[in-house]
């Protein structure tokens, strides 16, 4: 998990949003999968994090990637625009000396890019018209040595902040746009076929910088612009000044607006916590100078932090004027007491951290002044009910006890911030356990501990389609990222029964059983969903590898359920075991045993897929 620093949990809040679809760990994977040959990157992994991780070529600043330097690395394919969007940090990109070919890819789709190298592959083509005109923050854009041809776009004068231009050694032709760029330092367009004047603001360059560019004429080369001047591009008016003008008014005007409605924003959504009594927000300078808003949260409404009461208080008064009480303060709301009881307060108060950007929205954890640590996830999407409906599938949620189920502590709603509070559990995800750090802690995962959590699962889920027999997906988005591992390795499931909560396009989006072969082709989904993800968590954990049917494009991991039928046609199931439960000779049967229970929970077809009881059975019949 990313070593992020330590900030009050209330200022995490404060940020600006943080739910990205793809974690940045996914975005990158799913770049490389878009690459045909990547042989450096083997440590690119699946759940470690880029940053802690270290992994090769990816610069991090505070925790975030902000470059990827993938320099003289023989890498070779596409590059997948859609993952680099997803990078939100990312500033600079560096791809010289490799073999990527074809047209230049939509890098102007990604956004605030400073410094994009290109240099020495095999790119061709022309560059789109406006491609300069959506990444004015460019300071540094190198494309020499490749196979470019066409007109330099005109839009390259819009790049205010240029500092350096290399286009040497491709094939652009005509005239060279007229550049005024103060901050231009470095420019190189020699051996090109351009013709036409040189611009005369660009005349203060060398000689080198047009050399072997047979058309080109004036200062500072020896060579004077004669004749038909049609050629020539001295046409520093194709800009007309009124033009130029309007667009400047546009963007002052546009940012004074931007900043107009930033600030009616602050100071609505201030007041309308003031009236919340949510406390005063309230800038300080910290020694750091780091600024900071300081949440207050008032003392008559800390009484009322102390949960019980405010369980009661509200259950008693289910009433819309109550909700909102008459301090108005939507506190926490607690559903589980059995680590004790806390406020919202508290929780503001508290040390915490950013875990991660999941489907639904970012988790934090957040330790208390008490010692408790809980994880917090912040719901983005679950919009669908009103607050008493939401209530109620909450009391649920806090009525749940099963040994292998993670019952949620607490709840916070409001209309436009819904948190839901758990336990902080220390040894982290199945996931994280299989697939992070190298596989280290993958070796402690011996076979009578796989057996037990798969097991375990297969209680929690039974126990969940009993609770929520009417729902169509009693869990939903099971996945090993959702299967906490306690002390002694008994699975806790988390994540589960939100279907009622969140509207479908988000649903499918987010939620794991929303990737089922039966919504992919028929846009169905039933408890067998629910079923089918219990599957493939089950060929995750006896093959030791990261399934790809968890990546949004389905590429990088490997597609277990192909695999594991195809090596059960051909019988050559052995290969299908994970290595470290090869020592395991007594107990091969038995694996491949549960191996064949994985295989028919991911039968595509849900009619003839297990339904969750025969699973369930099935599993338990599984001896050491
Ligand atoms: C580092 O990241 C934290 C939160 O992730 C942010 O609040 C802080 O401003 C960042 N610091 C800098 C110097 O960017
Ligand atoms: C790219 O390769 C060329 C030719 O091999 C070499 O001269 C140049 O230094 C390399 N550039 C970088 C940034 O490594
Ligand atoms: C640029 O090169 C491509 C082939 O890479 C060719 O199809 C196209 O016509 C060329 N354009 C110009 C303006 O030369
Ligand atoms: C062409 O341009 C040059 C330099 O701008 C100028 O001196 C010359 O008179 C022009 N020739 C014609 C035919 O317009």
């Amino acid at each position: 998990m990313a070593a992020v620093r330590v900030l009050p949990f209330f200022l995490l809040l404060l940020l600006p949003s943080l739910s990205f679809s793809l974690s940045e760990y996914e975005a990158l994977l799913k770049l490389k999968q878009s690459f045909t040959r990547a042989d450096r990157l083997s440590s690119w992994l699946p759940d470690s994090s880029p940053c802690s991780a270290k992994w090769v070529g990816i610069i991090c600043f505070n925790g975030t990637v902000t470059g990827l330097h993938l320099t003289g690395f023989d890498i070779s394919g596409k590059i997948d625009i859609e993952a680099l969007n997803a990078l939100h940090g990312l500033r600079t990109i560096s791809l010289v000396n490799n073999s990527f070919s074809g047209p230049i890819p939509d890098f102007h789709r990604v956004g605030a890019l400073k410094s994009l190298l290109l240099t020495g592959n095999q790119f061709s083509g022309e560059i789109p018209k406006d491609f300069f005109a959506h990444i004015t923050s460019l300071k540094k854009f190198w494309i020499s040595y490749n196979q470019f041809n066409g007109t330099i776009p005109e839009s390259v004068t819009q790049l205010s902040h240029l500092i350096e231009l290399h286009l040497e050694h491709n094939h652009f032709s005509g005239p060279i746009p007229p550049m005024n760029i103060p901050t231009l330092k470095q420019l190189d367009l020699s051996n090109n076929k351009l013709e036409g004047e040189i611009p005369e603001s660009l005349s203060i360059f060398s000689v080198d910088s047009f050399k072997g560019n047979e058309g080109l004429c004036g200062k500072p080369l020896d060579k004077v612009c004669m004749g038909d001047n049609k050629t020539n591009t001295n046409v520093p008016n194709q800009i007309p000044p009124e033009k130029k003008t309007n667009f400047v008014v546009v963007v002052v005007l546009g940012i004074a607006a931007l900043v107009f409605i930033a600030f009616a924003f602050f100071t609505c959504k201030q007041r309308s916590e003031e009236e919340d009594n949510f406390g005063m927000l309230r800038r300080e300078k910290v020694p750091d100078s780091v600024s900071v808003v300081e949440v207050h949260v008032p003392s008559s409404t800390s009484n009322r932090s102390n949960s019980r009461a405010s369980e009661t208080s509200r259950k008693g008064s289910s009433r819309k004027g109550s909700t909102h009480g008459k301090n108005g303060m939507s506190d926490l709301v607690m559903l589980n007491d059995d680590r004790g009881a806390f406020g919202l307060q508290d929780l503001m108060k508290a040390a915490a951290e950013v875990l991660g950007n999941g489907g639904l929205g970012s988790a934090y954890k957040a330790v208390m002044a008490t010692g408790l640590s809980v994880v917090v996830k912040r719901l983005r999407e679950m919009n669908r009910l009103q607050r008493e409906g939401f209530d109620a599938e909450m009391r649920r949620f806090g009525r749940l006890r099963h040994r292998n189920i993670l019952t949620p502590l607490a709840y916070h709603f409001r209309r436009e911030e819904k948190l839901l509070v758990s336990e902080y559990i220390p040894k982290g995800s199945l996931l994280y356990v299989l697939h992070g750090d190298r596989g280290i802690s993958h070796a402690e995962l011996n076979w009578p501990i796989r057996l037990k959590i798969i097991q375990g699962m297969a209680r929690g889920m039974g126990f969940l389609h009993t609770e929520f027999s009417s729902y169509e997906l009693p869990h939903g988005n099971l996945k090993s990222s959702n299967v906490l591992l306690g002390d002694d390795y008994e699975p806790l499931l988390s994540d589960y029964g939100f279907h009622p909560l969140i509207n479908t396009p988000n649903a499918v989006q987010s939620m794991f059983a929303y990737k089922s072969p039966e919504f992919v082709q028929y846009q169905e989904v039933s408890p067998k969903s629910d079923v089918y993800c219990l599957g493939i968590v089950i060929l995750e954990i006896l093959t030791g590898k990261f399934p790809s049917q968890y990546l949004s494009n389905g590429k990088g991991g490997i597609d277990v359920v192909q695999w594991v039928l195809t090596s059960m046609y051909e019988r050559r199931e052995d290969e299908l075991i994970d290595p470290e439960l090869l020592s395991y000779t007594n107990s091969r049967n038995q694996i491949l045993q549960l191996l064949r229970i994985g295989a028919a929970c991911t039968e595509s077809n849900p009619e003839q897929r297990l339904d969750i009881r025969e699973a369930i059975r099935k599993i338990e019949e599984v001896q050491i």
